[in-house]
C-alpha cells in the first residue's frame, strides 16, 4: 500500500472520569457493571470493534478509590482486540477538561480523533464506522444523532427546583436532533477547539458544540437507539435488556 492509499490513523478518547451522580450512590459510573462487566469495558470493546480504531485513550477518575492505575489494571484483565493499543490518563473536574487531557495523550501521527462517552457502552460498530467514514470523506466534525421523540420547550429555569418555569420558546420538533457519541473530528480542529473555547461552569457537554463556536462546519449522521447514554437508574435496566436481547439473537 502506498502512503497515499493508507487511511489516516484514528484514535478514540473515552472520557470515563465522571462520578455518575444522577445514577445514585455507588462506584464511579464507568465502573458500574452491566451483566457483570464494567460499563467502561463494554464501551472500549464497542470502539475497538471498529477496524479503523488503532488506539483507545481512556480518561480515568482523577482521585478516589478507583484512579488511573485501577482502570489500567481493569483493561489489562479484560480481553480486547490485539490490533488495538490503549493508554489511561487521569481526568479532570468537568467532561471538557477530561477530553482535553485525553487529547493531550494522542500521538502526533493520528489525524482523526473520535470522542466517545464511557456512559454509552452499547453503541453498534456500524455507527462508529459511519462517523469515521464521514470524517475520512472530508467533514471536520461529525455527530451521530436521532430525531427527538418528545416536543422540547425552552424555559427560563426556576431558582428553586420544582417551581413552575416560564416557557420562552417551542422549537419546531422536526428540526431538532438528540446528539450521541462517538463524535468524530479532524484532529487539529478538535485540538484547536479545546485550546480556544473557555472552560466556564460545568464546561461543554458536547465537543461538536465547541467546534461550532470556532465557526467550523459540523454535520450530523444517523445515530442509533442503542447508543443511548446511561444516565439514570432506569437506563441500567434498559442496557441490560439490550444485552440480553443481543445474547438471545446471537444464540448463546
Ligand atoms: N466525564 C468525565 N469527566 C468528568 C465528567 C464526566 O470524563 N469530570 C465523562 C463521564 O465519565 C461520561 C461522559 O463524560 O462517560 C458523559 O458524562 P455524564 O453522562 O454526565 O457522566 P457523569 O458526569 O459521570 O454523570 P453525572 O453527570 O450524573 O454525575
Ligand atoms: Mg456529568
Amino acid at each position: 500500500m502506498t502512503d497515499e492509499a493508507r487511511p489516516p490513523r484514528t484514535a478514540v478518547v473515552i472520557p470515563a472520569a465522571g462520578r455518575g451522580v444522577r445514577l445514585g450512590p455507588g462506584a464511579p459510573k464507568a465502573l458500574r457493571a452491566l451483566n457483570g462487566t464494567p460499563m467502561l469495558i463494554h464501551a472500549v470493546r464497542a470502539m475497538a470493534a471498529s477496524r479503523a480504531v488503532s488506539l483507545v485513550v481512556v480518561v480515568a477518575p482523577p482521585d478516589g478509590a478507583v484512579g488511573a492505575a485501577e482502570v489500567k489494571n481493569l483493561l489489562d484483565t479484560h480481553a480486547l482486540p490485539e490490533r488495538t493499543d490503549y493508554v489511561v490518563v487521569p481526568g479532570g473536574e468537568t467532561r471538557q477538561e477530561s477530553v482535553r487531557l485525553g487529547l493531550a495523550a494522542v500521538p502526533d501521527d493520528v489525524s482523526v480523533v473520535l470522542v466517545h462517552d464511557a456512559a454509552r457502552p452499547l453503541v453498534p460498530v456500524d455507527t462508529v464506522d459511519a462517523v469515521v467514514e464521514a470524517v475520512r470523506d472530508g467533514a471536520v466534525a461529525v455527530v451521530p444523532a436521532l430525531p427527538v421523540a418528545d416536543t422540547v420547550k425552552e424555559v427560563e429555569p426556576a431558582e428553586e427546583p420544582g417551581a413552575p418555569e416560564q416557557v420562552v420558546a417551542t422549537p419546531v420538533r422536526a428540526r431538532l436532533r438528540a446528539v450521541q457519541t462517538p463524535q468524530g473530528f479532524d484532529r487539529d480542529t478538535l485540538v484547536n477547539a479545546h485550546a480556544t473555547v473557555a472552560l466556564t461552569g460545568e464546561g461543554a457537554t458536547d465537543d461538536a458544540g465547541m467546534v461550532e463556536k470556532l465557526g467550523a462546519p459540523v454535520v450530523v449522521v444517523p445515530g442509533h437507539e442503542e447508543a443511548f447514554k446511561v444516565t439514570r437508574p432506569l437506563d441500567l435496566v434498559l442496557a441490560e435488556a439490550v444485552l440480553a436481547r443481543r445474547r438471545a439473537n446471537d444464540g448463546f
